[in-house]
Formats: structure tokens, sequence, C-alpha cells
């Protein structure tokens, strides 16, 4: 039997997943780290810390192995997009990471359109200025740290950055350079126009190569240190997103994906380049060559129900916290949360926003305010999904992976909410799976992706849309989106309060 490895380089964990030839998932590791959050809006991790966590869980991963490690044949990568990793001419990083939940942007978004033009931006790029994306966060390194930026000779990606220490090897792939705002993403090729303009040398931009490319071999001491063959194939992989579409088999027109992971996105399969929704949600290249996917986000999804946890209910788990989650009726007893914990991306650019619960009232309990954050996320979710259908998109049946999709109840609320057929596939670790499927086709295993996603993924469960909740819900999704515009003055009433 042969192997592959799908590293999910993540923001809350990096995730390892050993899959066969027969698409059965063999063994998983996971290992967490925090975010450096030293000021409001601020969002950073250590690089050298997702190296040290990966490295511990690969080799965790082949201490369970019981297989003979030379039948691992390839190894490739889902990462958390938009982070910028920069590396002097010795290739050491020079700062922390600024990561894709870093808001402290918004001024160089500005200068980008200025000196860019929202309208070639949008032609080059098909998305707009958004602080996340890795762009403005060159600016503003470039703005108030150029001794940093003096020194950089490259910047890379997070899972990019991994790859290099495993491989030191140099390269960025289409899917996360999508995500820079520095791809033309049609051409497939760095943009020299806006380098140029934004005052950025172009060799800074790491080479590009196909999701599925083969980059090179284990390093000597990479594969001493987890146990692996030294022979073991790289493979370049692709951004979380786009990973999570392959491992979801979202491969072909018409298919739509829902993966609540820290963020979370609803993602659409596009064939051409050339469709425009006049970047009201996010164009990117996929994994798969020479497809795209549109796709809205809001920024914190599983984040706002860990955020919950985390301050409400440290020491439970999400199952005593979640438990009789189902018995509190919809609209959580009169209790409507917005989910801009981090500000938000879609459907409302916007930094300053922070997240709000409406309505609480004397007799709600804790499982109240989880109904609430869950509902939210949903609603959130709906609003892209509601520029999907407004372009004339038919969205009738979603696939969903992630936190999102471990719990029932949950998966109802999904359906009833987008009033759609809601599917769980049997393994809901997307992006992980198209990590795997990645280097299973890299090792041409399989002829195409689709041929390798119809033996790595299956369907679990359909979860259909009750008509007398739908109705609920929409009379709820107006009154929840009536609280962005209602409490948006609030907010930036409020912004010279938070910690700065
Ligand atoms: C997508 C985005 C997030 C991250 C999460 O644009 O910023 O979904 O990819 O890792």
């Amino acid at each position: 039997m042969k192997y592959v490895i799908g590293v999910d380089l993540g923001t809350s964990a990096v995730k390892v997943l050993l899959m066969n030839q027969e698409g059965k998932v063999c063994h998983e590791v996971s290992k967490s780290y925090p975010l450096i959050q030293e000021k409001s809006g601020f969002s950073e991790q250590d690089p050298h810390e997702w190296v040290e966590k990966t490295t511990l869980a690969l080799k965790d991963l082949v201490e369970q192995f019981d297989g003979d490690v030379a039948s691992i044949e390839g190894i490739s990568f889902s990462g958390q997009m938009h982070g910028l990793v920069l590396l002097d001419d010795n290739n050491q990083v020079l700062r922390n990471a600024i990561l894709w939940n870093d808001t402290r942007t918004t001024e160089q978004c500005q200068q980008i359109y200025h000196l860019v033009g929202e309208e070639r931006l949008l032609a080059i790029t098909k998305n707009p200025a958004l602080e996340g994306f890795t762009l403005p966060k060159l600016l503003w390194v470039k703005q108030y740290e150029p001794e940093v930026l003096e020194k950089a000779a490259v910047f890379m990606l997070p899972k990019d950055y991994l790859r290099y220490k495993m491989t030191e090897q140099i390269h960025s792939e289409y899917s996360d350079a999508a995500g820079t705002l520095l791809l033309n993403i049609a051409e497939k090729a760095w943009s020299n126009e806006i380098c140029d303009l934004v005052g950025l040398d172009p060799s800074l931009c790491p080479p590009l190569v196909e999701s599925h490319g083969f980059v090179g071999e284990l390093t000597e001491t990479f594969a001493q240190a987890t146990g692996l063959a030294k022979t073991t194939k790289v493979f370049a992989g692709g951004a979380d997103n786009a990973c999570g579409a392959i491992g979801s088999a979202i491969l072909t027109e018409g298919k739509t994906l829902c993966s609540i992971g820290t963020s979370g996105v609803v993602l659409s399969y596009e064939e051409t380049k050339d469709r425009d929704f006049g970047g009201k949600v996010h164009y990117f290249n996929h994994g798969q060559e020479d497809a795209y996917y549109t796709m809205g986000v809001t920024l914190a999804a599983g984040y706002s129900l860990s955020w919950f946890k985390d301050t409400f209910a440290k020491t439970e788990t999400f199952e005593a916290l979640l438990d009789g989650l189902s018995e509190v009726p919809i609209g959580a007893n009169g209790l409507l949360f917005t989910p801009y914990l981090v500000g938000e991306r879609t459907p409302y650019a916007d930094a300053t926003i922070r997240a709000s619960f409406i309505g609480m009232d004397a007799s709600h309990e804790r499982i109240d305010f989880a109904r609430a954050v869950i509902e939210g996320i949903t609603f959130s979710l709906n609003e892209s999904i509601e520029i999907f259908r407004e372009s004339g998109k038919t969205i009738d049946t979603i696939i969903s992976i992630g936190g999102g999709a471990k719990n029932e109840t949950w998966l109802q609320i999904q359906a009833d909410v987008f009033n759609a057929k809601i599917v769980k596939l049997s393994s809901e670790q997307g992006p992980a799976v198209g990590a795997s499927m990645l280097a299973a086709y890299g090792s041409r295993w399989f002829n195409s992706l689709q041929e390798c996603a119809e033996v790595f993924t299956a369907e679990d469960k359909v979860y259909e849309p009750i008509p007398q909740n739908v109705e609920k819900y929409q009379a709820l999704f107006t009154l929840y989106k009536d609280v962005y515009q209602q409490t948006k003055g609030l907010n930036e009433g409020l912004k010279s309060f938070r910690k700065n």
C-alpha cells in the first residue's frame, strides 16, 4: 500500500493527515499554537513555531504508522492564506508573520487605490484592496518598519515558508499567490505593473508553480527530525480554501462549499477567468490547474465560537458548551449575534466594526448565547450566498466542512438559514484531504484531481431545509442585517477606547 501526507497549516493549529491509496484516513495528528495580538486589530504568529509544531506532528504521525516509511510517497500542503513572512538574503525570518485576520492596514489599502487605481487593481487582481491581503501588509512594513523591508530578499506565504524549511526550495503557487493582490489572476504571473506603481521590487516575489507541482525532496535534517524518508516527494500545495474545495470535490461548475474554520467561507467553483463580481466577493485561482473560484469570507466564524468558549467556558469542551443546543428555539429566545470580533470582509469590508449581542434578556442562559453565536455565524455566511444568488448562480446544494460540520444541529441550521440541501462528507477535514489529494495527484496516482476525488471523498449525510424553519430564519435574517447599519457608528465611536 502507498501513502501520502496532507499538512494543513491553519490559524489555530497544524493538522497532519496520513491517507492511503484507497483514500482512507489512516492517522491524524494536530498541534496548536497561539495568535500574538499585541493591539486591537493586530494578529501575528512566529513562523518558527509553525515549523516546530509541524515537525512534532509529523514525528508523532510517523511513530503511529507501522508500515515502511518509504511507502509514504508524497507530501503536500494547505495553508492559511495571505500571511506575510519576510526573509533576508540568508533566508532568515525578519519579523513575525502578519496574518490574514490582521486589520491594521486600512491606510495602506487607501494608498493602493491611490497608486494603482481601483479599476486597474480590479482588472489585474480581480479583487479589491482588503486589509487581510498581503500587499497592504508589505506596504505597512515599508511605511512603519522600513529597516525591515530594506533587508528583505523575498516574501513568502505561511505554508510556502514551511515547505521551504522542509526542502530548502523557495516557491509559491497560484492559489495562494492570488490572495496577495500582486498576481495577475488571468495571466498567472506576478504583476510588475503593480509592483512598480506601489514601489516594491518585483524580485521580492517568489517563483510560481502549480499546486500539484513537484518542488523537491525532503532535506536530510527534516527527514531525520521527523522519521520520514528523505525520498518523500514534496508538492507545492494550495491555499486552505482552494484545498478545502479540492478535498470536497468542488472541481466542476455548479458546486458550492461552506467551510467553517477560524474564518468561514462560502465558495463557488468558476470555470473561467473572466466572470465579473465587481470585487464584491473574492475571485482566486483554484488549486486545480486553470480553474478559479469565487468566495465570500466571514473573518470570525469558528473563531467566534472558540472566543465565546475561551471567555465564558474555558475549562469545558465544545460538546459541553453546545449541550442542549437543539432544544433552544430558532432565534435563541430573542438574542441576535453578529460575528464581527475582528472586523468583517463580506459583505462589509470594514475593519472598525465589532461584534454585538442584541436583545439580551434576564431569562437568557449560556446556551441561548451559544445558539445565537452559531446562528449569527451562519447568517453572516448567508450574506455571501445572497450575493452569489443575486449574481444569477443557483445554489441549491452546499457541501459543509470544518467545525460547522461536526455538530448535527448546526448542520440543520445551515440547511434552514441557507435554504439549501447541506451535504456532510465522511471526513470534515477538507483542507488536509485536499492537500493529500494534491500529493496523490502530483505522485501520478490519478489522471486528474476529479478522478482522485472519486476515491478520496464520500458523502455521509444530507440535511434538507425544513420549510417552517426557513420562513422563521428569513424573518430573523432581515433583523440580523440591520444590526450592521445600526452599530456601525457606535463602533466608530468606541474605536479610540480599544487596546492600542
Ligand atoms: C481567505 C481568508 C481566510 C484564511 C483562513 O481570504 O483570509 O479564509 O485563508 O486561513
